[in-house]
């Protein structure tokens, strides 16, 4: 079983061990609980932080330590997973020391129907943070994978257990593709995926960025649930990587779908009118990409 080190010993641990950078040589740098804090301007998230050098899915753990009644904003955080898990049963890969693997536990006090809002608000964060921080251009293709031009860079996986009107317990997880190279992606995904290193050409600090990461989520989650969701959509429209009122076509659970992309509604929902005018929510599909920038 993998063993954490003990989060109340954060800021003494040992750092990890540190790898070479594979194809440079180089160092890279462990993301160590007292690497993350040493850059945390987040009041709650990230200070609870259970650290594994390899594990299964920071997913996993985090939804069975938030059974046990670990407390809001805590956070699983790996340099690996050997079963990273990413949305519709696809796996996450997950290269040792590259990736940020992280996933934090919620509890808000929100109707279930509007749990998928944290995970736009955790693509809204970390597309903001890699905007600001590694000075890229990231977008959001609904529902919430964070791309560079048609590759993608991040994801995010929200989940929880039991089916209560209120959401007790969430677990949002967050892979960012950051220091890995070409040969670090399975052969699969080497026309799809991308990272911060690929883009800018020289090794990102990931607790810099994982940071940034927290402080975006915490400040727009204290302002969903003061004020609601109306400014978390503005914002992910603005990132939207299909732009309001553009042409659109998804895949839904009624088959293809094409028409005018008018916006996501205040569940998550996308919202597309057909050439007919006829309005269609679809809670869950995708974004077929025939018709991407
Ligand atoms: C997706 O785009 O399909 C979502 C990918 C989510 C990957 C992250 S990595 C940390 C956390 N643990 C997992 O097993 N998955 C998420």
């Amino acid at each position: 079983m993998n063993q954490p080190l003990d989060p109340s010993r954060r800021h003494t641990d040992a750092p990890a061990p540190i790898p070479d950078a594979p194809g440079t040589g180089a160092a890279t740098d462990a993301l160590t609980p007292a690497a993350l804090q040493r850059h945390l301007r987040a009041a709650v998230f990230g200070h609870r932080i259970f650290y594994y050098p390899t594990i299964d899915s920071t997913n996993d753990r985090a939804l069975e330590l938030a059974a046990a009644e670990e407390p809001e904003g805590s956070l699983v955080l790996a340099e690996e997973q050997t079963a990273g898990r990413g949305r519709r049963e696809r796996s996450w890969s997950s290269a040792p020391y590259a990736g940020i693997y992280a996933s934090l536990i919620l509890r808000p006090a929100i109707a279930a129907p509007r749990a998928p809002l944290l995970t736009f608000m955790a693509a809204v964060a970390v597309a903001d943070a890699l905007n600001e921080v590694a000075g890229l251009r990231a977008r959001i293709k609904w529902p919430n994978d964070v791309l560079i031009g048609r590759r993608k860079i991040a994801g995010v996986l929200g989940e929880m257990r039991g089916s209560h009107p209120e959401v007790r317990e969430m677990v949002v997880g967050i892979g960012i593709n950051v220091n890995q190279t070409e040969t670090d992606f399975p052969a699969t995904l080497a026309s799809i995926a991308t990272s911060v290193r690929i883009e800018r050409g020289v090794p990102q600090d990931r607790a810099v960025l994982l940071a940034s990461v927290l402080e975006g989520f915490e400040r727009r989650y204290a302002r969903l649930l003061r004020d609601g969701p109306a400014t978390l959509l503005r914002e992910w429209e603005a990132l939207s990587s299909m732009p309001v009122g553009g042409a659109i076509a998804v895949g839904g659970p009624a088959g293809r779908l094409d028409g005018e992309f008018t916006g996501i509604d205040e569940d998550g929902s996308l919202v597309v009118r057909t050439h007919e005018g006829a309005l269609h929510r679809l809670p869950f599909g995708e974004i077929l990409d025939t018709l991407l920038p």
